[in-house]
């Protein structure tokens, strides 16, 4: 189902968005094993080669388990908003087979050597060290700055007219900065730069960089847009549509980072509920953090809805709400954050985000065990540092597992 007048909900979309009835009736679009595709004859070869009709050629291209993905994804990062000329915002989406694989067919697709990518210091750890470490060998060098700084990022794009493109992300892990889209957008347009948004933490349910006039967003669907855990995967996408059937779906095709038919299954099943998901992830966020503002073993709490968080004001401003993510500083240190995670009876200890279940880690006795303790206070990573992606439980179980684990 498409939804070219912009009439239907976004859980609706969730449900129908992207759908194509199956030729043998199938309910739900089935997971297409092949690695290959026929054709009737060599006259319709050339037409589906060609792209004058719509078909599948070969599986690293896509199929039609990947493409409903695509499309319902589209759909719910495009929900209400209009292009230019007032009509209905039409985007593309690239289904890939991570997040890092959607980010590298981004930048690979729209930077070259000698051109600098300008960047927010605090970014996922993968996404920082491909800009760090793996692109400045390509002759892509960052420029790193602190985003909040409005500035600082003007002066920095006048100085070095070899920046080309803007990575966002935000909000941002573990210390939920926000950055303000709107007025980095601007920017960037201004100065004719690329302007792309990682949304992986906020999910098109809670902010959709587009309205921003943006030209990509990518997520890491292994976390809210899935919701289960079950699938890695990742999306760009972009609302030049034809840039992106040209340029940025050669890159993915030849680079490889393809989604695969089982994944993409998984990930519209789990799209399936999404909206009635983060209705609960976020109500469910907001009682724990105003329950661990008020526990006596923790320092300080990190979630945007609270006031005393420094970028209060910017979430309030573009997201619909704070979200699902938190993280809080326990008084004790490090031993006082292993000692959490070891009582812990409910609550799941992993790395990740945006499952049903409520994830809980410990970041300087996982994730940054091996940065230096210097590095990590600079990405705000404290000793007694814990993240919490908050599930959709019974919101009083989860309460009583952080009783428990803190008393
Ligand atoms: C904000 C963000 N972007 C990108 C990624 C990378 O996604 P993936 O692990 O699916 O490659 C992650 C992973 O945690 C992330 O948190």
């Amino acid at each position: 189902m498409t939804d070219n007048n912009n009439t239907f909900g976004f859980d609706t979309l969730c449900i129908h968005g992207g759908h194509t009835p199956e030729s043998n009736r199938a309910h739900l679009t089935p997971v297409y094993a092949s690695s290959t595709y026929t054709f009737d004859s060599a006259e319709q070869s050339i037409d589906v080669f060609k792209g004058d009709e719509k078909g599948y050629i070969y599986g690293r291209w896509g199929n039609p388990t990947i493409n409903e993905a695509e499309e319902k994804i589209a759909l719910l990062e495009s929900y209400g908003l209009k292009d230019a000329s007032g009509n209905p915002l039409q985007l593309k989406a690239i289904l890939h087979a991570s997040g890092m694989a959607a980010i590298c067919t981004m930048l690979l697709g729209n930077i070259k050597s000698g051109q600098k990518i300008l960047t927010h210091y605090s970014l996922y750890g993968g996404t920082h060290e491909l800009v760090e470490k793996i692109l400045p060998g390509l002759g892509i060098e960052p420029v790193i700055i602190d985003f909040h700084d409005l500035n600082k990022v003007e002066e920095a794009i006048k100085a070095d007219r070899s920046i080309a493109l803007m990575h966002i992300e935000t909000p941002a892990n573990p210390t939920l900065q926000c950055i303000d889209l709107e007025a980095l957008s601007a920017l960037g347009k201004k100065y004719n730069l690329i302007v792309c948004v990682d949304n992986t933490f906020a999910t098109p349910y809670l902010q959709q960089p587009f309205k921003y006039d943006v030209d990509y967003v990518m997520h890491s669907t292994t976390k809210f847009l899935n919701g289960h855990g079950t699938a890695i995967g990742g999306i760009m996408l972009g609302k030049d549509i034809e840039k992106m059937n040209k340029g940025m779906t050669k890159m993915h095709r030849l680079l490889g980072g393809n989604s695969n038919a089982f994944e993409a299954f998984l990930l519209t099943n789990g799209l399936r509920t999404f909206g009635l998901r983060m209705e609960r992830h976020c109500s469910n966020a907001a009682t724990v953090a105003s329950y661990l503002q008020n526990n006596p073993t923790i320092a300080h709490v990190n979630y945007l809805g609270l006031s005393s968080h420094p970028d209060f004001a910017i979430c309030k401003k573009q997201m619909k709400h704070p979200g699902a993510m938190l993280s809080f500083e326990l008084k004790g240190g490090f031993d006082a954050g292993v000692n959490f995670i070891n009582r812990l009876k409910m609550c799941t200890n992993a790395v990740s985000l945006g499952t049903c279940d409520t994830l809980v880690s410990h970041a300087a006795s996982t994730t940054h065990l091996g940065v230096s303790h210097e590095q990590r206070l600079a990405f705000g990573i404290t000793d007694g540092l814990i993240r919490m992606s908050v599930g959709i439980e019974n919101v009083a179980d989860i309460l009583n597992d952080l009783e428990q684990a803190t008393s």
